[in-house]
């Protein structure tokens, strides 16, 4: 008999940002969190598990190289948690089950897309090895119960257990069962939610956000003000645009937070720079484009963000997104084009030549021209993950 199980996970992008924890060891936020799932037909970590007696430790291989479990590290704890789980939920009800939990595991996990250059391969990854076991195992849990796992393994994997838009609730009880993701809408709600990443640079991050969000913790004052006084509001405010599908209330609010989150490590001791001159001229567009847009409608059109890295995601409605990959064509060009890894997933009828939307202050479009956007990924709102093959 094989014990083996198969998931594949999609990565989230937060539209309301996670920074800081009140517990390290358990991974627990000092805020509430919001994000869009992004579609695992582009983006996604799969990963496979097997359980077997005759193994010697539990391995873990992440693009054909062996990871170091160490307990009591992030790997290990989500690993021992499933394991325990497997032992209470299954094993402890019905004598004649296979008793999995004693068995050392081996895992073995591919990314589609670079791995730690911050596109979020921790969300995705935390989420496909919880999903794996958690098919291997055969637990008979919700994916809110799967994402207190996925939490310990990194914060924003949590969100990645749900497709669709996705809370992350902080919770307020010191063994951390109520800090949880829940979903607060399918995909099929608002499908036409699209977004761009505008890969500007796929190095390995300066401050990782494990190590940043402590220190802005330890020393920002802004912090304390945005964690009473703002992101509760903004909760409301984008959950409620996202129920009303309210793109311009969605856009506002998504821009305002990647703002402060920004605006947080930069008030940390001594300050942490995620963003470049390419990340803020790309902030520039967004601004035109959208001043132009409310000139016209009276609404935004499109919504940038940013995690702790330089790497910009745009989100705007399907209908928008032909129009701005020719506005980074036209502004952050690429010599030879867009290269491998990255693909534009456009399917809309290529990247075009780079174009000017009408209107457009060209004083102010002048000041775009500070560098090249290395790649494109076009995609859009997603499902949550899935097991591919468990038996
Ligand atoms: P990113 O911005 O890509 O999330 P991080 O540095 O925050 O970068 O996280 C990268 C780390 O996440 C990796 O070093 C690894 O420990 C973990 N990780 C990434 N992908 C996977 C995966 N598929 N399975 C298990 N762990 C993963
Ligand atoms: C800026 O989830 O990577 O992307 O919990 O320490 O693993 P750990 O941190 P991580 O932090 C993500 C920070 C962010 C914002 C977000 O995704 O909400």
């Amino acid at each position: 008999m094989v014990y083996q199980a198969t998931a594949s996970a999609p990565v989230n992008i937060a539209c309301i940002k996670y920074w800081g924890k009140r517990d390290t060891k358990l991974i627990l936020p000092t805020n509430s969190s919001l994000s869009v799932t992004l579609s695992q037909d582009h983006l996604r970590s799969t990963t496979t598990s097997r359980a077997d007696p005759s193994f010697s430790k539990d391995r873990l291989w992440l693009n054909g190289k062996e990871e170091e479990i160490v307990a009591p590290g992030r790997l290990a704890t989500c690993i021992a948690e499933l394991k325990k789980m497997r032992k209470e939920l299954v094993e402890d009800k019905d004598a004649s089950a296979p008793k999995l939990s004693t068995f050392p595991v081996h895992i073995a996990s591919y990314n589609n897309f670079p791995t730690a250059a911050g596109l979020a391969s921790s969300a995705s990854g935390f989420a496909a090895l919880v999903s794996s076991l958690a098919a291997l195992y055969a637990l008979p849990c919700s994916p809110s119960t799967l994402s207190l796992i996925a939490r310990q393994g990194s914060g924003s994997a949590c969100r990645s257990l749900f497709g669709g838009y996705v809370a992350w609730e902080q919770g307020v009880l010191d063994d951390g069962s109520d800090s949880l993701a829940v979903e607060v809408a399918p995909r099929s709600h608002w499908p036409e939610m699209h977004a761009l990443i505008c890969v500007v640079s796929d190095d390995k991050k300066g401050t990782s956000s494990t190590s940043g969000m402590q220190r802005t913790v330890q020393t920002s004052e802004l912090l304390q003000h945005r964690i009473k006084h703002v992101v509760p509001k903004r909760m409301k405010e984008i959950e409620a645009a996202i129920k009303a599908k309210d793109f311009d209330a969605f856009a506002k609010v998504t821009m305002a937070d990647s703002n402060q989150f920004h605006a947080v490590a930069l008030d940390t001791e001594p300050p942490i720079f995620y963003m470049n001159d390419v990340s803020r001229s790309i902030i520039a567009l967004i601004v035109e484009y959208n001043r132009v847009a409310i000139e016209k409608t009276g609404k935004r059109k499109a919504a940038y963000t940013y995690d702790a890295g330089p790497n910009a995601v745009i989100y705007t409605l399907q209908e928008n997104v032909k129009e701005i990959v020719e506005l980074i064509v036209k502004y952050f060009p690429q010599k030879d084009g867009f290269k491998d890894p990255f693909q534009l997933f456009a399917g809309e009828g290529g990247v075009g030549e780079g174009r000017v939307v009408e209107g457009f202050n060209e004083a102010v479009a002048k000041k775009f021209e500070v560098g090249a956007v290395k790649g494109l990924i076009h995609t859009n709102v997603g499902d949550g993950p899935r097991v591919l093959d468990a038996e």
